[in-house]
């Protein structure tokens, strides 16, 4: 390949921009070797649950019961069995240090939960296991109307301040996108010590079965339409926020993986299209990403990193609401 496809990502140099994201993908070092030798530029190891460290093993095997029974390559055995997601702390670190010792590209631990004392603890095991970076995933649903923005915030702010104060690796945070100004959230994070944001977390929502009249967990895997909301909020935040940038939710193909670094990604993360295709898309990947910049002369991925961010983009209305009054006038559907 003729293109220069390394990235630097939370201090780290990458071979190129794909990063696979935490999915049980990433969760056995069979298929973490498998990952490596389909070229891929790091990887994120599933989270170290909160949950998961105390007791509870349900949502885990859920989600990996989806998993395997969803796709025809589950079969192939790339994807790891439920025990073995589920490892509790020991063996979490335990799977860290041997895909340490195994792997040659960046390891990125994550750590998924919602109180200080875990978090630190957890992280400062994880940085001695050999992590080169930890993912903190705020996975934190609001649902008590008396609990105000600011004091939710200020929590998340001091979890990655003690996080950060705690370990010498550099810290990235996955986070939703259900702030009310998420340009000055991220610089408050960025204020925490985070060296990075991953976007956007992806919730799982749940369904309900009319037959039973039951609650659902329900885990539908990404489609690339979703690619759209941290495209616009990567393009936003780009300008103002001095780490790296992640995009996770939607990441498909090549030309996402090309959206995703023209509004300023460092990184493109995937785990939906992994999950079903295999780690043999990662080749396809990288092959169209080279051949899209070879034909544009591009001589790396860092020169086009963040042309079309809202700040560099010809056309910015786009990313903001100038553009939403003028789509919805012209908007038209055939008649029935
Ligand atoms: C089966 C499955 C398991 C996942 N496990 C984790 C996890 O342990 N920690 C985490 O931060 N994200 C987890 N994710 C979220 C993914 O890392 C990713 O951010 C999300 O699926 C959006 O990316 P995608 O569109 O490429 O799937 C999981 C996703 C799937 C589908």
């Amino acid at each position: 390949m003729s293109v220069d496809l390394t990235t630097g990502y939370l201090g780290l140099e990458l071979a190129n921009p794909l990063v696979a994201s935490a999915s049980p993908l990433t969760g056995s070092l069979g298929s973490l070797r498998r990952l490596q030798d389909a070229g891929v530029g790091a990887v994120v190891l599933p989270s170290l649950f909160e949950e998961q460290v105390e007791h509870d093993q349900f949502q885990i095997h859920q989600v990996l019961d989806y998993g395997a029974g969803s796709f025809a390559e589950a079969a192939a055995g790339y994807l790891p069995e439920a025990g073995d997601y589920n490892l509790g702390t020991d063996g979490y670190v335990r799977e860290l240090e041997d895909a340490r010792k195994e792997l040659d590209l960046p390891i990125i631990a994550s750590l998924n939960g919602t109180s200080r004392g875990g978090w630190v603890r957890y992280a400062t095991r994880l940085e001695s296991a050999g992590a080169d970076a930890l993912e903190l995933n705020i996975y934190l649903i609001v649902t008590d109307p008396g609990q105000d923005c600011a004091t939710v915030e200020q929590r998340y702010l001091e979890l990655v301040e003690a996080v950060v104060g705690a370990v010498d690796i550099p810290v990235s945070v996955k986070i939703s996108p259900f702030f009310s100004s998420l340009p000055h959230m991220a610089r408050r994070f960025e204020e925490a010590g985070a060296s990075g944001l991953v976007l956007f977390n992806r919730f799982y929502q749940p369904d309900i079965d009319l037959d039973d009249l039951t609650l659902v967990p329900n885990l539908v895997l990404s489609t690339p339409d979703e690619l759209r909301l941290p495209l616009r909020w990567i393009g936003i935040l780009r300008e103002g926020f001095g780490g790296s940038l992640a995009a996770t939710s939607g990441v498909h193909s090549a030309a996402d993986v090309i959206k995703a670094i023209l509004v300023g990604a460092d990184v493109a993360m995937m785990a939906s299209a992994l999950l079903e295709d295999g780690p043999a898309l990662i080749p396809r990947i990288l092959e169209g990403m080279t051949q899209w910049l070879e034909e544009r002369d591009y001589e790396s991925t860092d020169q086009m990193r963040g042309s079309m961010a809202l700040s560099r983009a010809s056309d910015p209305e786009h990313f903001v609401r100038a553009n939403y009054v003028r789509m919805l006038s012209t908007f038209t559907v055939p008649l029935r």
